[in-house]
């Protein structure tokens, strides 16, 4: 395998740089009696599988005392392994700490905010932050470098595992002490701090960095936000410089390995810093059965697309480590269990979204541990069933069609501004009851994927220019840099859309002292805010709180039903929508068109939305927050005007279809996420790559979970001058 996408800069159109497509399975040697691991990789290599991951929880193994290393156990696993075809990732395995470590250096394990260390027993629980336990992390990660550095069979390596998925925070003295040295070398001088933290208010400030405090600890009222961001801030450095240690010591011992990490539930990570620009590419752990995301977001397929989406925004292709196989449980949680056909399917939306790699978790269930309900391909009695079959098909596949999904990247008509880390944390910060910027994504990313329209996020520092148009989910931090950006992107003939508040707050977390939405972005939408206020949100249920992955996870707290009243109506062409969260009045320059009036009560006749002509192309304001009918209206009155309409026409709810391209072709996933049979209409003419390789077009009948691939006929697409080309 060759990767150099590190020399390719973070972007959502960057495919991994690489002529294999990963396929395999984590896999857990040290779970199994030695006589099993031969027949595993034979019945792995029978499957089509050419890669595993092994060790990330295996410090313990391999590492037994302090000092003392034992790498018997994963040298005979990987030479068994390696003799069968399948070559291994290796883990640096920092997300579990053996119990010699915790108990002769208990200063490593993070602390809760009412002061008490995370016990030992499970995972996660030594504090990244802790210059003790980074001193180990570079020793287990420096031993077992040099001792695989010349080892053939091992191709490149994951950083721990899924770092902070069960919890980055940490408010002990450790953290306390690197916190005020984070903060010094930040502002240099205290008064630069008290200004960004407005220590004049409540009597904030500071004499010194050592009478500097962590947010939350004992504070009987809110404490600012400013310091609340510069914590998150410091979590993120935190974990990147803990991953810049193992990523320095992998890369000096053996420049031809890659390094990625898998994200899992992901807090207090920056994916535009330096996390990402140390790593190859980044991998994504997904369990779309899982009930909690299901709840939140919608069926099996969308919760899927929707991370996996804001996955590739972070840097592009991605390799999927852990692909839920089966149902999977640990004591507190269980999912649905994906029927037959299922696993494949969801291994295919991956793929469609963006996946250069698809591992299944696991090669086998434990039988014993937190996760011995957590299936894999092989069951606990040794026997393959429904889901190898499935895992050799797919298998045998992708590696078959490779060349023409390596390479490519997934095609976007309409991008939604992401990959923020202060905008999502500033929001975090003081959300005033709004959604977060991912919240409010979250409907129209959901609107296009039930239209199948070609969506996903982006941030406006990447290339635009393939876009259609631009939606900016109410960032509240903005930049003049991406001023420029976006109205280079408008002059061109792409659409920008501003969410309400957008620009409101600058760098610090202040409420800036212009009139909203700022100078750049007054003068390129042509309006000022001259009013904001809250409305409640549709159906008077609730404010939002933020929290989980992605600030997706809201709850809501019931309203008093007089607040209904409190819900103005918007008139947008001849369509009226119900407004939610937030009524902006605008003052409109010359030259600006409102496309958008408020019609309730005092606001009545105010304009609402706008939209200005810039170059060929246009740029609207919209002073509100999205609802799901406020996205249809502008599905038709923004979105389709501006080329944006669905892949096909013609297909049934819970079919997907999605593009992965690049110059020289173009492949169409259709994917049955349904456990019954669809028929889908005037499919464009193409190869069938995954049936017989003929030509065909027009109807197409999948069976339950049927999947198909088509490499369009570029020939015909330009004849037909078709929406997709
Ligand atoms: C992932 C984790 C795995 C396993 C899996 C199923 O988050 O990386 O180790 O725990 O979930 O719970």
């Amino acid at each position: 395998m060759t990767t150099a996408s590190k020399s390719a800069p973070l972007s959502v159109w960057r495919p991994i740089a690489t002529d294999t497509f990963l396929v395999g399975s984590p896999h857990y040697p040290e779970h199994v009696d030695e006589s099993y691991w031969q027949r595993d990789a034979d019945r792995m290599a029978a499957a089509g599988f050419n890669t595993v991951r092994l060790a990330e929880f295996a410090w313990h193994i391999i590492e037994p005392h302090e000092g003392t290393f034992d790498f018997d156990l994963f040298d005979r696993a990987i030479d068994v392994l390696g003799k069968a075809g399948i070559k291994t990732i290796m883990c640096t395995p920092t997300a579990t700490p053996p119990r010699w470590l915790t108990a002769r250096y208990p200063e490593v394990l993070r602390v809760d905010a009412n002061g008490r260390a995370m016990s030992h027993g499970s995972r996660q629980h030594a504090n990244l932050a802790s210059a003790v336990f980074r001193k180990h992390s570079k020793r287990i990660t420096k031993a077992m470098a040099e001792h695989y550095r010349g080892n053939s069979h091992i191709i490149g390596w994951q950083t721990d595992n899924e770092f902070n998925t069960s919890g980055s925070l940490s408010y002990g003295p450790v953290t306390l002490a690197e916190f005020q040295a984070f903060l010094e070398d930040k502002y240099k001088t205290i008064a630069a701090l008290n200004d960004a933290w407005g220590g004049h208010f409540w009597a904030t400030a500071y004499d010194d960095f050592d009478q500097v405090v962590l947010p939350l600890d004992y504070a009987p009222a809110p404490v600012g936000p400013t310091h609340v961001v510069d914590y998150h801030r410091f979590l993120a450095f935190v974990t990147a410089r803990f991953q810049h240690d193992q990523v320095l010591i992998l890369r000096a011992t053996n420049p031809d390995w890659f390094v990625f990490h898998n994200l899992g539930r992901i807090d207090d990570i920056d994916f535009r810093g330096e996390f990402s620009t140390d790593l190859d590419f980044l991998g994504f752990d997904i369990y779309p059965h899982l009930y909690d995301e299901m709840q939140r977001v919608g069926g099996v397929g969308e919760v899927q697309a929707l991370h996996l989406d804001i996955c590739r925004g972070f840097t592009g292709n991605f390799i999927v480590p852990e692909q839920q196989s089966g149902f999977g449980a640990q004591p507190n949680i269980s999912t649905l269990t994906p029927e037959p056909g299922e696993m494949r399917r969801m291994a295919y939306t991956s793929v469609a979204r963006g996946a250069d790699g698809v591992m299944f978790f696991r090669w086998r269930p434990a039988h014993f541990g937190a996760e011995i309900y957590w299936m894999g391909i092989i069951d606990h009695d040794d026997i393959p069933r429904r889901r190898y079959d499935e895992a050799k098909q797919f298998a045998g596949e992708v590696t078959a069609l490779k060349d023409k999904i390596l390479g490519t990247h997934v095609r976007m008509d309409l991008g939604i501004a992401g990959s923020d880390f202060d905008n999502q944390e500033m929001h975090r910060s003081y959300p005033v009851g709004m959604p977060s910027p991912q919240d409010d994504a979250t409907l129209l990313h959901r609107y296009c994927y039930r239209h199948n329209i070609a969506c996903g996020f982006i941030h406006p520092e990447d290339d635009l220019s393939k876009l259609k148009a631009l939606y900016v989910p109410h960032w509240l931090k903005w930049t003049d840099a991406w001023t420029a950006r976006i109205e280079a992107f408008a002059k061109a003939g792409g659409t920008v859309i501003l969410g309400g508040r957008t620009g409101s707050r600058d760098v610090n977390n202040h409420v800036i002292r212009d009139t909203s939405p700022g100078k750049t972005l007054s003068a390129l939408a042509g309006i000022t805010v001259e009013e904001f206020g809250l409305l409640t949100p549709i159906g008077g249920d609730g404010l939002f709180e933020h929290g989980g992955r992605f600030g997706a996870n809201t709850v809501r707290k019931k309203l008093p039903a007089s607040s209904a009243s409190r819900q103005y109506e918007l008139k947008i062409g001849n369509a009226q929508v119900t407004a939610a969260h937030l009524y902006e009045l605008l003052n409109v320059a010359p030259g600006t068109e409102v496309i958008g009036n408020w019609a309730s009560r005092f606001a009545e006749g105010q304009a609402a939305m706008t939209s200005r002509k810039v170059g060929k192309g246009n740029v609207i304001y919209l002073g509100t927050y999205l609802s799901d009918a406020l996205v249809e209206v502008l599905a038709d009155q923004v979105l389709a005007p501006a080329g944006i309409v669905p892949l096909i026409a013609d297909i049934p709810a819970g079919v997907e279809a999605t593009i992965r391209e690049s110059k020289d072709r173009r492949l169409l996933f259709i994917l049955n996420t349904l456990g019954e049979p669809a028929s889908i209409g005037n499919v464009p003419a193409g190869k069938d790559l995954l049936g017989d390789g003929k030509i065909r077009g027009g109807k197409l009948s999948l069976p339950a979970y049927g999947c198909s691939i088509i490499e369009l006929d570029q020939v015909i697409l330009r004849s037909q001058k078709a929406v997709l080309s």
